[in-house]
């Protein structure tokens, strides 16, 4: 499942096929003998021998072209095994920083560069500042054809990002800023096993906000916060709270057969991100001062750096770190206990206050609200001018607007034909809520929308939710499921195609 080979047909050019790997959770195993696990570090040097015409990029920390279209590559600091990461195709690069271009097939190159031009290294130089020295000297992003089922991957020196992100308004920049914050987070210190993937994910959303916070201010970052929570509060409400993969610390054992343990892939839900991240804001909480807890998480980098740990090393060094709060006992304040964050399912104890976001949620809950009522009224509606709106600030208020579905009868069909830059939009957040809001509502006009969005990629956060929702819908939405599916199906990554096998009954494995 690892490797994946792609025909001309399924990239962006369509004209040469493509091959690249993925390596998180568990699948670089069938890409090369190794300790598949991230508790193991290790240095590597890749000789790679590609056709004419095509060109070979890794994850490391020096690559060289030799004769007969030959790359070699060396990553100079350990790492753990997944994230060995390649790629071949027909690509070419384009600088946008002093250490960072942009790899793309050549007719998304343009695109490519115009979108990060000049940005990226501000975001490094904010987390150098936060975080202390980023080590691995390149920061590269390469667009990945659009079957690439995340978002972001954050391969040392060569991230890997769907073309999604190709929005031509720089909106979808977060994922960028995720991704970097892995290179201290994850990438440097890193967890010591899946059962503990929220101390990469959850540490890494909070680096992610420190950064947006610095460079694009509270209010702004607190909206995207409370689209995150959104996600948090749609994924407990589809699985229940009490799922035991809503705990941060999931058990993850082999099983004594096929169908016991717990596949590390399938732990990949909002839980470790977003609870992960209250968690650490609660941290931040305890200390009650943001330079102090930025401090200590420069000094938590630096003591577990080119290590991989478990959360009771990082909750023994946060102890340890601020002696005042051991002595107090906040590992044990009731309702709060470190062991329940860590093995309880279920809702966050504790929630950082996005008040400060406010300023730009209120006026989307304000025109959410007049858009459910029975009875709409047009002239408060039209007094809303949503033309300046920043893409987030539309995200938020579409998710408030399919928490409110099915609306009143005709509400959405009226909302879709005044706002065509939301119905109509490219940006692919945009889209998964509308397509979202289209089957909540049984908007069979527009159930073309969904089959082309799911055609246009295959990035798993976005085709799950759009498959749960056709099959938890009418007769109608399933039969969409089952005729997209059909189109897609050889698209989509192995993986992705399993899980939506197991939504539509058709005997995959969630
Ligand atoms: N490391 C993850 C992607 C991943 C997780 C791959 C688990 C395989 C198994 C990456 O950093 C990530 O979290 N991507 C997010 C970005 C978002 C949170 C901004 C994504 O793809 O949606
Ligand atoms: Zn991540």
């Amino acid at each position: 499942p690892q490797v994946c080979w792609l025909s001309p047909e399924q990239t962006a050019g369509k004209q040469k096929p493509y091959m690249y790997t993925q390596g998180q959770a568990v699948l670089n195993r069938s890409f090369f003998p190794c300790f598949d696990t991230p508790s193991a570090k290790f240095t590597y040097s890749a000789t790679v021998k590609v056709p004419e015409g095509f060109t070979a990029v890794m994850s490391a920390t020096s690559w060289e072209k030799q004769k007969d279209n030959t790359f070699v590559f060396k990553m100079s600091q350990p790492i753990p095994s997944y994230l060995i990461a390649l790629v071949v195709g027909d690509i070419v690069s384009a600088d946008v920083g002093p250490r960072s271009r942009v790899w793309a097939e050549p007719c998304l190159i343009e695109a490519a560069k115009k979108e990060y031009d000049g940005v990226i290294e501000e975001f490094l130089v904010v987390g150098e500042k936060l975080f202390g020295p980023y080590v691995w000297g390149r920061y590269d992003i390469l667009f990945m054809p659009p079957s690439f089922p995340f978002g972001g991957m954050e391969n040392p020196c060569l991230t890997f990002v769907t073309p999604c992100l190709l929005a031509g308004d720089r909106s979808l920049v977060d994922v960028i800023i995720h991704e970097i914050s892995h290179s201290w987070f994850g990438n440097l210190v890193t967890n010591a096993s899946w059962g503990e993937f929220w101390l990469n994910e959850g540490f890494t959303m909070y680096a992610q906000r420190r950064i947006s916070t610095e460079v694009y201010g509270l209010p702004y970052t607190c909206l995207e916060a409370a689209t995150g929570r959104a996600l948090l509060r749609q994924h407990m409400d589809a699985t229940g709270e009490e799922h035991p993969l809503n705990k941060l610390r999931v058990v993850i054992e082999p099983g004594f057969c096929l169908f016991l343990g717990v596949n590390p892939d399938d732990t990949y839900n909002e839980t470790p991100y977003e609870k992960g991240f209250c968690f650490v804001s609660y941290l931040a909480h305890l200390v009650g001062n943001q330079s102090k807890f930025d401090a200590f998480l420069q000094a938590y980098v630096n003591r577990f750096k080119f290590q991989s740990i478990t959360a009771d090393d990082t909750l023994e060094f946060f102890l340890e770190y601020f002696p005042e709060l051991k002595e107090k006992g906040v590992d044990s304040i009731p309702g709060f206990e470190f062991d329940r964050w860590l093995n309880t399912p279920g809702w966050p104890p504790y929630l950082p206050d996005l008040s400060p976001g406010q300023q730009l949620m209120r006026p989307a809950d304000e025109l959410a609200e007049l858009w459910a009522a029975d009875g709409l009224n047009m002239e408060a509606i039209e007094a809303v001018d949503i033309t300046g709106w920043r893409t987030y600030q539309l995200v938020y208020f579409l998710d408030q607007v399919l928490q409110k579905s099915p609306l009143p009868e005709g509400n959405v069909k009226r909302l879709s034909k005044m706002y065509p830059k939301i119905s109509k939009a490219q940006n692919a957040e945009l889209r998964l809520r509308w397509c979202q809001i289209v089957l909540k509502n049984n908007l069979e006009a527009e159930y073309s929308k969904v089959k082309d969005f799911l055609q246009s990629q295959g990035k798993q956060k976005y085709t799950l939710p759009l498959y749960r929702a056709m099959w938890g819908g009418s007769e109608a939405t399933r039969a969409l499921a089952m005729e997209t599916f059909s189109a897609t199906a050889p698209q989509l990554h192995v993986n992705v195609q399993n899980y939506v096998k197991k939504i539509l009954g058709l005997g995959g494995a969630e």
